[in-house]
């Protein structure tokens, strides 16, 4: 489909009245190429208003032009729009990041921070963007020792945003849209009102003391006293007037401006230690992404503190001694990934903030193929074994919340990104000027005096200092197979995304699946401590079952796991490109090839775990 009548679309040169004219011009292709118009979230917007049943829309795609997958369907449709209008895939990540902020408030937004890996498909530099939350000036390492609950929950819980210094770097880099049109659908959302969903509506629910006690967020929540539910419409007028306002003047508006001085004073008078300083400090951190080389694929992720990347590769480097991807099949793979898990995860509290701690060793020990090897000698088929042979030393980061989404765009520039504000509703603040949720992301670092469920020692590498980031599991990734791009993934969930992840990964990259049933598969996770396989058993939004089969569950247990089932542990996206089998991508021969790049059909998921759908172009 083509886009033709959308008009100019550099940079400075759009305005509302363009925007609007370019949503109507959506709408018309879009009913006429597919005699529907099912996919336009202006539609899905009419719907809302006139009550009427939501359509259907799938949970996989396919496109050769570009793909958003967020867990929010009219979010990957904002991202959409975006590459339609002529953007590059990072010009649709900003315009989906801040969509799921506003619709999807509890997991992610402008009050938090986020991890983004970009590919350019035209220079292959992959570069990863670190707009992760830092602890305000004013923070120690023992400033929770008389209210250690102060970690989690309230204004002091909050770290420095970064998300929207991150997202405008990023545009910096490679923006080709007005930075003010990504932020047209948001604000319209926010503004004019947005549909909650069932998982919002879920959340809403499960935190309902945490929403009435705070006055900002009842605000939202809760208008009149009534908590909203499924189909209600949502709005948050000063978080649309906060992102007019970053629209029309830029971070500085908020890093340096009227909405920064006006969270500032809403968060200290809440009790908080955020001060103007702070906001004018955020640095976002521009890095080449990690690479590394695993089972025949090329990984890029994030560096530190994100755990993720470093954590999968161990993993996968622990499992390839296996020598086949049979090894990794049925009860007894899945017994072996258990294991390499819980391996990881020992050995991954060693990190920290690299521009605090020094992590060298680890990092090149959990990249290292001979140590993986080394692991690996310690894994029996016939057993598992208790939390202490795995020489765990610190006790585990249990993180929470996020938001995950993988776009590609027609060039094959490929983004993935994780955006959390760590817990449902971050610190259970909303700072009733400006609209924004707080982050609790202070509860990602480790604190001398804690005494954790695990009753490890905290991990010194994680403690607070002023500005240091906390350690995160976000694991935003881009895969490629010979250099040409193979797919995108992440998933939101905390401690459970690396497991995730991984095991999306294997089931379609090593063993075969196709995207859908890789993302469906019914996943395990563990902890390490307590010594317990927790598998998935859950019936999802759109009445799917998913449940691990219980001949796994059978095996796993003459191998002496003891299991828990539990309900979702973690939500993955998921955009695949697929190869044919003539090309030979090493020679970039095969039809397909324009110049260096390979271009073939892009197929797309989003989690039916959380009722998200993806968007094709
Ligand atoms: C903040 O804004 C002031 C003007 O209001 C300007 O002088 C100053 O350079 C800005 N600081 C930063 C870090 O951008
Ligand atoms: C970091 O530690 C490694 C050994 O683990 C050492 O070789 C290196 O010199 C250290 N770097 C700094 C900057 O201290
Ligand atoms: C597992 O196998 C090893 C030998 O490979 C043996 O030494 C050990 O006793 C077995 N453990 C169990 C629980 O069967
Ligand atoms: C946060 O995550 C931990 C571990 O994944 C979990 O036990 C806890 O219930 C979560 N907390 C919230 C508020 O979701
Ligand atoms: C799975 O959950 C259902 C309830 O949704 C329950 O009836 C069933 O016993 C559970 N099965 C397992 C194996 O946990």
């Amino acid at each position: 489909m083509e886009t033709p009548l959308l008009g100019n679309t550099h940079k400075n040169s759009n305005s509302w009245g363009k925007f609007v004219f370019s949503f109507l011009a959506l709408f018309v292709i879009t009913g006429l190429a597919f005699g529907s118009t099912k996919t336009s979230w202006l539609v899905n917007n009419e719907q809302k208003l006139n009550g009427k049943p939501q359509v259907d829309v799938p949970e996989i795609v396919e496109s050769g032009k570009g793909i958003v997958a967020a867990d929010d369907r009219r979010c990957s449709e904002v991202g959409a729009l975006m590459l339609r209008l002529g953007g590059h895939a990072v010009d649709a990540a900003v315009a989906t990041a801040l969509c799921v902020g506003v619709v999807n408030p509890m997991a992610s937004g402008i009050g938090g921070g986020a991890f983004m890996v970009v590919r350019s498909a035209s220079t292959s530099e992959a570069l990863a963007f670190d707009m992760r939350e830092t602890a305000p000036l004013a923070a120690s390492e023992n400033m929770y020792d008389n209210d250690l609950a102060a970690k989690l929950s309230g204004p002091l819980s909050m770290g420095v945003p970064g998300e929207l210094a991150g997202l405008h770097e990023a545009w910096k880099y490679y923006g080709r849209l007005s930075w003010k049109t990504l932020f047209e659908p948001s604000i319209h959302f926010a503004e004019n009102g947005f549909e909650v969903l069932p998982y919002l509506e879920k959340n809403i629910l499960k935190h309902e003391k945490m929403i009435r006690d705070d006055p900002g967020l009842s605000q939202v929540f809760a208008p009149n006293g009534k908590l909203l539910q499924t189909k209600d419409i949502c709005y948050n007028v000063k978080l649309a007037e906060s992102l007019k306002a970053i629209a029309d003047q830029g971070p500085p508006a908020f890093y340096n401006g009227t909405v920064g001085k006006k969270l500032v004073k809403d968060v200290r008078e809440a009790g908080g230690i955020l001060t103007e300083e702070d906001l004018r400090n955020y640095k976002v951190k521009v890095t080449k992404a990690l690479a590394a080389d695993v089972m025949g694929y090329t990984i890029l992720g994030m560096p530190p503190p994100s755990s993720g990347t470093l954590g999968m590769t161990l993993i996968l480097n622990i499992l390839n001694n296996y020598g086949s991807p049979n090894a990794i099949e049925g009860p007894l793979g899945l017994h072996r990934l258990i294991e390499a898990m819980k391996h990881m995860f020992a050995v991954r509290m060693n990190l920290g903030d690299p521009a605090y701690v020094n992590i060298t060793k680890y990092m090149s020990d959990m990249t290292s193929t001979s140590f993986a090897k080394e692991i690996w000698r310690k894994i029996y088929d016939n057993t598992t074994f208790p939390p202490e042979y795995y020489l765990s030393r610190w006790s585990q980061l249990q993180d929470n919340g996020t938001s995950h989404f993988c776009i590609v765009d027609a060039e094959r520039n490929a983004v993935s990104v994780t955006t959390t504000v760590n817990y449902p509703f971050g610190g259970g603040v909303l700072s009733p000027s400006t609209g924004i949720v707080l982050n609790n992301e202070m509860g990602d670092f480790s604190t001398p005096t804690e005494v954790s469920p695990d009753s490890l020692p905290p991990d010194p590498a994680n403690f607070i200092q002023p500005g240091k980031r906390p350690l995160s599991s976000m694991t935003p990734l881009i895969i490629l197979k010979d250099d040409q791009l193979a797919g995108v993934i992440g998933g939101s969930g905390g401690m459970n995304i690396i497991p995730a992840v991984t095991q999306v990964f294997l089931n379609h990259f090593v063993l075969g699946m196709d995207p859908l049933t890789a993302v469906q598969n019914a996943r395990v996770y563990h902890k390490l401590i307590p010594n317990v396989v927790l598998y998935e058993n859950v019936t999802v939004i759109d009445g799917e079952h998913i449940e691990l089969p219980i001949g796994r569950r059978t095996f796993l247990e003459t191998r002496g796991h003891k299991l828990q089932p539990i309900e979702i542990g973690a939500i993955c996206q998921l955009i695949v490109q697929t190869f044919e089998s003539s090309v030979d991508l090493g020679r970039k021969t095969g039809k397909n090839f324009i110049g260096n790049t390979y271009f073939g059909k892009l197929t797309g998921v989003s989690d039916p775990r959380k009722d998200g759908r993806p968007a094709a172009v």
